[in-house]
């Protein structure tokens, strides 16, 4: 089984992919909603709560865990990674470096915005790791120079974990950090969605930056990019180079779900963020835990 995490419904949006891209493979989803969000809390409060839903992961038979969850991935993978796994055993993988590793290919001009959660924010590793594969590039292809601008939308995980994404009042907080953005630095030409909750934004996203750049002139919309597919295509990769453990993967076909809120709950509001057809061949149910 391959295990895949986030601290509430946004993984799923990873998970939709991952399913489409390697159907054979069998998933269990594991969702700590009744503590979501993550992003506003402490790097130790994240790292205890990432680590124990990995570990419940493991010890259900996962030997591949996907923390769907960029504000884990920031705050707990490496630790996790260096101390609290065995590597001939059991992986961990997060989707900070999948990402950033698409992002030469799509900037033209270098200057690149990140929608993310304070906690990612203020880790600094979305900076830290477009730096690294730029310099790479810049050996390359001479890119010239980087301006990585951050925004910290602290409002958008709560919105659509209660569901309330949708309603107009949304709408003002939406436009609100893609104005803060955008003003830290108007040249973007694109914009990382670094968390796995935003492409369920994704039409209220593009509505407002064509609202801004029509209140601008009518510059070019910036390329907005999602994580799902991107990481999909990186854990094919993973997997093909790591052939001990892609043996140890199930294939079956299967998707359970865990969350530690209540499963009706989740149930009911998680079949928005799946839209793969897999996942409407039988109703979803889910199954409560405590962690
Ligand atoms: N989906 C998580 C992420 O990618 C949201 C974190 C949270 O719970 O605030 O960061």
């Amino acid at each position: 089984m391959i295990g895949v995490f986030d601290s509430g419904y946004g993984g799923l949006t990873i998970l939709d992919s991952i399913r489409h891209e390697l159907p054979e493979y069998d998933f269990l989803y594991l969702g700590d909603n009744a503590r979501a969000p993550y992003g506003t809390r402490s790097f130790e409060v994240i790292y205890q709560y990432t680590l124990q839903a990995v570990q419940y992961l493991l010890r259900s038979g996962c030997r591949l865990v996907i923390l769907a969850c960029n504000t884990a991935s920031a705050k707990a993978l490496r630790t996790i990674q260096q101390h609290d796994i065995c590597p001939e055993t059991h992986r961990v993988l997060g989707v900070i470096r999948p990402t950033v590793e698409a992002v030469p290919a799509v900037t033209k001009n270098g200057h690149i915005g990140i929608l993310a959660t304070p906690g990612t924010v203020s880790s600094g590793s979305y900076v830290l790791e477009l730096e690294k594969v730029f310099a790479d590039v810049n050996k390359m292809q001479n890119f010239g120079t980087l301006h990585i601008s951050q925004q910290a939308c602290t409002l958008w995980v709560p919105l659509i974990e209660s569901g309330e994404y949708l309603s107009e009042g949304s709408d003002w907080f939406v436009e609100k950090y893609l104005r803060e953005l955008l003003r830290q630095d108007p040249q973007i030409d694109t914009i990382l969605l670094a968390c796995t909750h935003y492409p369920l934004l994704l039409p209220k996203i593009r509505q407002s930056l064509t609202r801004i750049r029509q209140e601008n002139g009518n510059g070019r919309l910036p390329e907005l990019v999602a994580q799902g597919d991107i990481v999909a295509r990186s854990l094919r990769d993973y997997l093909s180079r790591h052939p001990e453990i892609e043996n140890s993967c199930s294939k079956g076909g299967s998707c359970r779900f865990l969350t530690t809120e209540s499963a009706d709950k989740f149930a009911a509001s998680a079949s928005v963020f799946l839209q793969s057809p897999l996942f409407r061949e039988s109703p979803l149910a889910a199954e409560h835990i405590e962690l």
